[in-house]
């Protein structure tokens, strides 16, 4: 077996085109992987990804923008308020898991900070399936851990959201019928053929997909903007009055930290690769998003820092690869990361994504690294990400609405 590793830019852009080359960056996490969409290939990834598209349109994100996601940041953010204090890291898995399991379609019929708790937790464990590969645990065990969560999930979440949307459809209440994944697979059912087991791992996975991603994309922007501060003092007011351009500093914090550092393929027949050599059955192909994202040749002489004022490079995003590319390129970005804008952008009138209008929510609260409580890496995991970051809003006003 060998491995080929591409890491930078434009072998990478060359190698997450190639069609011959299969998604295995989940090979051993099959417990909560097999047959998910990031995991089929060929004509059956075509035909899920096509439907499942549907929800992903403006006119969706239009209304979970202006009319959902709002409702969900304050009800999440409510216990915090009178503290004026928060874990960014805990903050961000219970904001943005609430959001995804409103695009995915889990209901959560209490709303209630429990219930959260109890999601996040089957998350977690879900989460730990999915990268069993570098589970230093027993494997079987935590396969039986994944097993038994997928049931508890199942009986108090997915069972009920399934019902609900059944009973709609059965009266033919379409109007009632909320946009989200669920209903359009429980609407195709017929066409798709789905086994109940691949519904209840796909539901599962899109919430694994939507908020484990997104977290970790909230923390390091927020310390990344809290480090360029230090040394552009009078760019502050910028930050409060200018959404566009906290829309931008996402961007390119999320080119520095991809949520994953890497895409792995494998070959399904002999495949000729960007540096003109052949793969072969077996082998595995590394794209190295982490370095390809910081390549001077594409993003320039400062590329590994952090720099909201950067100029896409032509024909390219600011986020460099943290998205993916070609066919397994991330459906839900524009949920995440809104729509690029232009300049003549109505900053009133723009689609933001979730991050920033999270970031937003907490820098209208003043919201700043406490300066007592010293944030800290997350060392179970090889990630380079937060695994506890305390933050204190220094606004008095917002604390108390
Ligand atoms: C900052 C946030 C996010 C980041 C950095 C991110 C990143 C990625 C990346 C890199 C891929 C490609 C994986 C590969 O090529 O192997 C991907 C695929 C995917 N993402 Fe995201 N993602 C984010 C948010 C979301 C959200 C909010 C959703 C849905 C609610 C989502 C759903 C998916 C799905 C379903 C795929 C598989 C697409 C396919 O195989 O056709 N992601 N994402």
């Amino acid at each position: 077996m060998t491995e080929h590793i591409f890491n930078n830019y434009n072998d990478a852009v060359n190698a997450l085109r190639i069609k011959d080359l299969k998604q295995s960056l989940y090979d051993d996490g099959e417990v909560i992987m097999d047959q998910v969409l990031v995991c089929l290939h060929g004509e059956e990834h075509k035909k899920r990804r096509k439907l499942e598209n549907k929800i992903f349109t403006r006119e969706v994100f239009k209304y979970y923008e202006n009319e959902v996601f709002p409702r969900t940041i304050n009800e999440t953010l409510e216990p915090y308020k009178e503290s004026g204090k928060m874990d960014l890291v805990d903050y961000g898995f219970r904001v943005l898991l609430n959001l995804t399991a409103d695009f995915s379609g889990v209901d959560r019929p209490e709303k209630t900070k429990k219930e959260t708790e109890i999601l996040l937790g089957l998350l977690k464990i879900f989460a730990s399936g999915a990268t069993l590969h570098h589970s230093t645990r027993d494997h079987e065990e935590v396969k039986n851990e994944v097993r038994n969560a997928l049931k508890s999930f199942d009986k108090q979440f997915l069972k009920p959201s399934i019902e609900r949307r059944k009973n709609l459809i059965k009266k033919q209440a379409y109007e009632d019928l909320p946009s989200d994944i669920l209903t359009v697979l429980l609407m195709n059912e017929d066409d798709l053929n789905l086994p109940y087991d691949v519904l209840q791992r796909e539901i599962a996975f899109y919430l694994l997909a939507g908020a484990q991603t997104s977290i970790h994309s909230l923390v390091h922007v927020f310390h990344e903007i809290h480090d360029w501060i230090k040394n552009n003092p009078e760019k502050k007011v910028k930050l409060k009055d200018d959404p566009i351009f906290v829309q931008k500093c996402f961007l390119e914090s999320t080119r520095l930290h991809p949520s994953s550092p890497i895409a792995l393929r494998k070959p399904v027949c002999p495949v000729k690769l960007p540096d003109n050599k052949e793969a072969n059955l077996g082998d595995s192909i590394v794209i190295d998003l982490y370095n390809s994202n910081r390549d001077k040749k594409i993003f320039g002489e400062d590329a590994n820092k952090f720099n909201p004022y950067r100029e896409p490079p032509s024909g390219q995003n600011l986020y460099g690869l943290s998205f993916g590319l070609g066919m397994h390129s991330c459906i839900g970005r524009n949920l995440a990361a809104g729509v690029n804008s232009k300049p003549d952008t109505d900053p009133n009138n723009h689609h933001y994504g979730t991050v920033t209008m999270i970031l937003r929510e907490l820098i209208s609260r003043d919201a700043i690294p406490d300066p007592n409580n010293k944030p800290k890496m997350d060392d179970k995991t090889k990630r380079p990400n937060w695994g506890y970051y305390p933050i204190i809003f220094s606004s008095k006003d917002k604390n108390c609405d």
